[in-house]
């Protein structure tokens, strides 16, 4: 059967495929819009891309191939303006792996990391498994935006053993893109401070609005030429599950560094997802910019629903394809469990540092997403 490409309402069924998204909530009436994977299928061109290796048939130990780094070095010129060497690219099997080896490799046991909460769990439990330390400093919340309180950011950094940074940007889960003025602030105070600022930038080509996405390592700053970035073509293009990510190292970090820093835990990157990342970031862009018209359509139909249910409340969200819904108003202890049991499955906040938020992922068919915003208009309904 053939699918139109930019079909994003015929999804496939994923019940049986071992889907994390799917399995939570299997044998229960719950729509699962948790993990942030999407629903929709990978386009055409990045299937024809993973076909030709399957083709070639030999799946042996890979090394990047050699149009790695210059496909991604593509990708971010045309996206971003942003120009690297591509060969300070070096593949890694998830972008979460990118950050765990970057605080092996560039951190001492016990130092500290900072990080901007609420945050993807990793960035909490990370540091702590490599014996490291997580500094929180809270995002502060306003109607429109959340925001970086950088006196509080100034003094974490001032800290005895701080020496690093984790932004997650655009961040994840509130769907800030922090603006050149903030990355320009933030570049400061490391800079002041000695601290590496490391940056998760595995959202960036999922910006809603106009806001353009600024990479740190582009800005015009001395913390800027000793950044790492990582990102990988899997939050875009639904290619998750094939774990190719990528680092961008500064000069000065062996590209070879990066694996060693491992200690033999840390696989190479597979065949096929390099295909896929590839193939996605050469020929993926008109796919992209379908997807981001259908994400954006999708975020405003959270917010018109959430702004109907007393208690609930959402900052817009500019990237990304999740709402971070703030259920406090509501009085209820755990809004999770008070969705679960009308029949929709979202994130937790407490994973994220934050109780009394659900994130919700928008990833999914229009119908579907109607039929969940149905039941979390149920799960808080007074009546
Ligand atoms: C900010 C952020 N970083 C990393 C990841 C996961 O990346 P990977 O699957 O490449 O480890 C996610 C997934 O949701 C994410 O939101």
């Amino acid at each position: 059967m053939t699918h139109a490409d930019h079909d994003f309402d015929d999804c496939p069924d994923r019940h049986g495929t071992g889907s994390e998204k799917w399995d939570r909530w299997e044998g229960r009436d719950v729509l699962p819009l948790w993990v942030a994977d999407m629903d929709f299928r990978t386009p055409a061109v990045v299937l024809d891309a993973i076909r030709a290796r399957v083709d070639h048939g030999i799946f042996g130990y890979t090394n990047d191939p050699p149009d790695f780094g210059p496909a991604l070095a593509a990708h971010l010129a045309a996206l971003h303006g942003w120009s690297i060497d591509p060969g300070r690219v070096v593949g890694t099997p998830g972008v979460v792996t990118g950050l765990a080896l970057a605080a092996r490799l560039l951190t001492r046991p016990g130092d500290g990391i900072i990080t901007f909460t609420p945050v993807y769990p990793p960035f909490l439990s990370l540091p702590v498994r490599a014996g490291r330390r997580t500094v929180r400093v809270p995002l502060v919340q306003s109607p429109a935006a959340w925001t970086i309180d950088f006196d509080a950011l100034e003094a974490a950094a001032a800290e005895a053993g701080t020496t690093m940074l984790w932004l997650c940007h655009p961040h994840n889960p509130t769907g800030t893109v922090f603006s050149r003025g903030d990355l320009l602030r933030i570049a400061d105070i490391a800079m002041r401070h000695g601290v590496t600022v490391v940056s998760d930038e595995i959202w960036s080509d999922l910006v809603l609005d106009d806001a353009g996405h600024v990479p740190f390592a582009s800005l015009d700053h001395p913390a800027a030429a000793t950044s790492v970035t990582l990102t990988a073509p899997s939050k875009t293009w639904n290619l998750a599950g094939l774990a190719c990510a990528a680092a961008i190292l500064p000069t000065g970090i062996e590209r070879d560094s990066l694996r060693k820093a491992g200690g033999g835990l840390v696989p190479m990157v597979n065949p096929l997802g390099y295909a896929a990342a590839e193939a996605a970031w050469r020929h993926g862009d008109a796919w992209r910019r379908r997807l981001v018209t259908v994400l954006a359509r999708h975020r405003d139909m959270v917010q018109e629903t959430v702004a109907r249910i007393p208690g609930l409340s959402c900052v817009p969200a500019r990237a990304t394809y999740l709402s971070w819904i703030d259920c406090r108003g509501t009085g209820e202890d755990d809004p999770q469990a008070r969705c679960e049991a009308a029949g929709l499955g979202p994130s937790d906040g407490r994973d994220f540092g934050t109780p009394g938020f659900i994130r919700l992922n928008n990833a999914c068919p229009t119908t579907r997403l109607a039929e969940a915003l149905r039941r979390l208009a149920r799960a808080f309904s007074t009546t």
